[in-house]
């Protein structure tokens, strides 16, 4: 099939000084353009943003052109030629043109702008176009910048489990995994019998990888998750999706308040690699998504997180002139109209807040010697609210047994998270990124339906 002869477009385009040697291209027709007697292709082949263009003098010549429409891939062998005063500054002069997959006149993705709302019908073909190409290659980019961070720290990357026993934030929000028929499951004195079910227990997908993320870092001192995460949360909004990719750290020997300089450390790199090493997908999102997003991440990337206590953050909330939905008092947890506020109205800055009261937070989290709150932390950005939940995790057993307690956890599931209290225990802590939210930050996208190339959110589990 040529695949290791073939050039990539990306590779053309970035050089245009190669005009004069012979290629061979393969891709898919973005565009035709017909006059008597001359024949314009634009062929994409997914490497990049920018079309190749192919100029066709005689038509006549290639038999296969005339059933080479919108959508259609083809095999085009040619030489490169300078093109001086266009925005690509070459173009492709076939000597053979072959047609490897045809395409139609329903073909969905004709030229002109479709609605974010009618690609997500079309999912399986919306990578096609320039928005969802550059969005798929954005994050493939930022992904390999998440592992460069941490691989440059001395930090491993670790596999969490998927299919989980334990359900490690303590919200009931998960998906159950089983492999019972569902029309007869058993039940001994009316309770369903999970010993007989695939793994003798009951089991979920998981929400986090973290508490096997602790075992780790126990062992190997600073370790990193980078996996899908499941929530079955009935939430339909713009930031909330039920399968996510999370970003978890964790480290041996670290408090909150280290913990909370490394998120903004992550933050910060993650932003100027967007800003320095993505900037072409940056300009893109820039002119197409969101005129103020480089101004935006540039100012971000230069300033510093402003660090409150939840306490302070009611308080400042309590004097706000403005009516919110969901009323504060100290003890509730913060909804994203008053996240949006402290970071977009009352601070103008990334915002991170500290100590919670224990209650709206996870039972893993490390009471405070105030008895009421835990050193958790939420790191809040304008626009979207918490994108960063973290914590430092209570290594005393006695103190961790009566939160499990106080939360009204079955202790069961939770031997092997005591044993690491109960053997070399020591001071840790860590905190999960939403990979998604991450994105919509970035790109200026006001959905998160469109920065996951195949979102799960409830009633919608499509290809
Ligand atoms: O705050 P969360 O629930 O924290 C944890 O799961 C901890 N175990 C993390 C840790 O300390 N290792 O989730 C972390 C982040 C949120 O800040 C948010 O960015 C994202 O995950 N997130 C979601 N993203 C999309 N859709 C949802 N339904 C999300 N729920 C959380
Ligand atoms: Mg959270």
């Amino acid at each position: 099939m040529d695949y290791f002869r073939r050039t990539k477009i990306a590779s053309i385009l970035s050089q245009p000084d190669e005009a004069g040697e012979d290629v061979l291209v393969m891709g898919w027709v973005r565009n035709r353009r017909d006059s008597p007697n001359l024949t314009f292709l634009e062929i994409n082949d997914g490497s990049c943003l920018g079309n190749l263009q192919i100029v066709i003098d005689e038509p006549s010549k290639f038999p296969d052109l005339e059933n080479i429409k919108l959508g259609a891939a083809a095999r085009i062998v040619g030489r490169l030629m300078p093109v001086p005063d266009r925005k690509h500054k070459i173009e492709l002069h076939p000597t053979e043109i072959k047609l490897v997959g045809e395409s139609s006149a329903e073909y969905p993705l004709q030229k002109k702008r479709h609605s974010f709302e009618y690609l997500r019908e079309i999912a399986h073909l919306r990578p096609r176009t320039n928005t969802f190409g550059v969005m798929n290659r954005f994050r493939s980019r930022i992904s390999y910048a998440i592992h460069k961070f941490f691989q440059d720290r001395g930090f491993y990357y670790i596999h969490s489990p998927i299919i989980t026993a334990t359900d490690a934030e303590g919200a009931g929000e998960q998906f159950w995994v089983t492999a019972f028929d569902l029309k007869n499951v058993p039940v001994t004195d009316g309770e369903i019998d999970f010993d007989k079910d695939f793994f003798g227990d009951q089991t979920f997908l998981t929400v986090s990888g973290q508490l096997e993320a602790e075992i780790m870092a126990c062992a190997l001192g600073d370790v990193y998750t980078f996996a899908p995460t499941f929530r079955a949360e009935n939430s339909n909004t713009s930031r909330h999706v039920s399968e996510f990719w999370m970003i978890e750290p964790e480290m041996a020997f670290c408090d909150l308040d280290e913990n909370m300089q490394l998120a903004g450390e992550f933050l910060m790199y993650l932003f100027n690699y967007a800003l320095n090493e993505c900037s072409d997908e940056m300009e893109f999102f820039n002119s197409r998504i969101d005129k103020r997003r480089v101004a935006t991440l540039e100012k971000l990337a230069k300033s510093k997180f402003e660090i409150i206590t939840y306490t302070e953050a009611v308080d400042i909330l309590k004097k706000a002139k403005k009516k919110f939905e969901y009323p504060v008092e100290w003890g509730v947890n913060l909804q994203a109209e008053h996240e949006r506020y402290l970071c977009e109205e009352h601070l103008k800055a990334p915002v991170m807040v500290k100590d919670y009261p224990r209650d709206v937070k996870a039972f893993y989290m490390r009471l405070n010697d105030d008895g009421k709150t835990t050193a958790a932390v939420d790191v809040l950005v304008p626009e979207i609210g918490e994108i960063i939940g973290g914590s430092q995790r209570e290594e005393r057993l006695d103190i961790l047994k009566d939160q499990v307690k106080h939360f009204g956890i079955p202790e069961d599931g939770l031997w092997w998270y005591y044993d690491l209290r109960r053997y070399g225990t020591v001071p840790h802590s860590g905190f999960g990124l939403g990979f998604a939210r991450l994105l919509m930050y970035m790109s200026g996208m006001a959905n998160i339906r469109d920065v996951i190339p195949f979102p799960r959110t409830p009633k919608n589990v499509k290809f």
